[in-house]
């Protein structure tokens, strides 16, 4: 599974699929574009667990799957639509409960957001822990900021975490204070978040950000992952130019994924 699930996702999953006990359906929710669904789909089908996914977006339901979430079914994921006001409120034990019925999931084993719960966040300080000592400055991209959480306590004090959040609404900061406080009872580490390369919000895909990435690709060799790496590298390619890392500083950049199943083509743009 670690070939087949990318990046921060295995990391993230191990520690939290320890807990799943017989009987349960492995639940959790994400956005129509969202590689933690897929990496849970997968890891579901690899384990010979259940899945349901609970998507964000009823309007989805009277549309054609994107490759996203047909591969999510192709591993046998349940996919239920959920309109956007009560996803936004899934945390409240009301509405998850609502939401659990309708999907008809008895016995559930629930996965927040992007997988980003205690474990998980522990479960990503053990990437810190392989860069201590190696960077200066370790930037990522992020959409929970799970990662990030684990990552920054992982690191320790004498490296700097720069994430760069790919979704707009500039809330980021107090979800990794949250994190580190459940993960960890405190505070973690030194880290920052640039707020200016979402790009227009989670899954956008501008015209100017794909030209950059494909140009990223041909000279270096690499394929660039759209909704979370892309935007990394552009962030850190106009960090470098505004002089943001003196010389001799030695800059990290983690690539928390490869390009999946059609995510490369038919993002909204803008
Ligand atoms: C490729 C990639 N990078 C980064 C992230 C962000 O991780 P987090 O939600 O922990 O911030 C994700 C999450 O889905 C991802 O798929």
């Amino acid at each position: 599974m670690g070939v087949q699930s990318s990046g921060n996702k295995w990391r993230k999953l191990v520690p939290v699929l320890a807990g799943l006990t017989p009987g349960r359906t492995l639940v959790t929710f994400g956005g129509a574009w969202s590689s933690h669904l897929r990496a849970t789909a997968t890891a579901g089908r690899l384990l010979g667990v259940p899945t349901v996914g609970l998507v964000r977006g009823d309007e989805l339901a009277a549309r054609p799957l994107n490759p996203a979430l047909e591969r999510c079914r192709t591993d046998g994921m349940r996919l239920h639509f959920v309109d956007r006001s009560r996803y936004r409120r899934k945390r409240e034990p009301e509405i998850a409960r609502s939401l659990l019925r309708e999907a008809g999931v008895t016995a559930p084993y629930l996965v927040p957001e992007g997988g980003s719960g205690p474990a998980a966040v522990r479960g990503c300080a053990e990437l810190g822990r392989e860069l201590r000592g190696r960077a200066d400055v370790v930037a990522l991209a992020c959409g929970t900021g799970g990662t990030l959480a684990g990552l920054t306590a992982g690191l320790g004090p004498e490296g700097h975490v720069l994430g760069v959040p790919v979704v707009k609404g500039g809330f980021l900061a107090d979800e990794i204070r949250a994190l580190h406080t459940a993960a960890f009872g405190s505070a973690m580490g030194s880290w920052s978040l640039d707020d200016r390369f979402h790009a227009g919000g989670y899954a956008r895909l501008p015209a100017a950000l794909d030209r950059f990435a494909r140009g990223f690709e041909d000279r270096h060799g690499l394929a660039v992952e759209r909704l979370y790496v892309a935007k990394l590298l552009y962030a850190l390619t106009c960090l470098a130019e505004e002089g943001a890392f003196p010389p001799g500083t030695r800059v990290a950049a983690v690539i928390t994924g490869v390009p999946g199943p059609g995510l490369s083509s038919g993002l909204p743009t803008g």
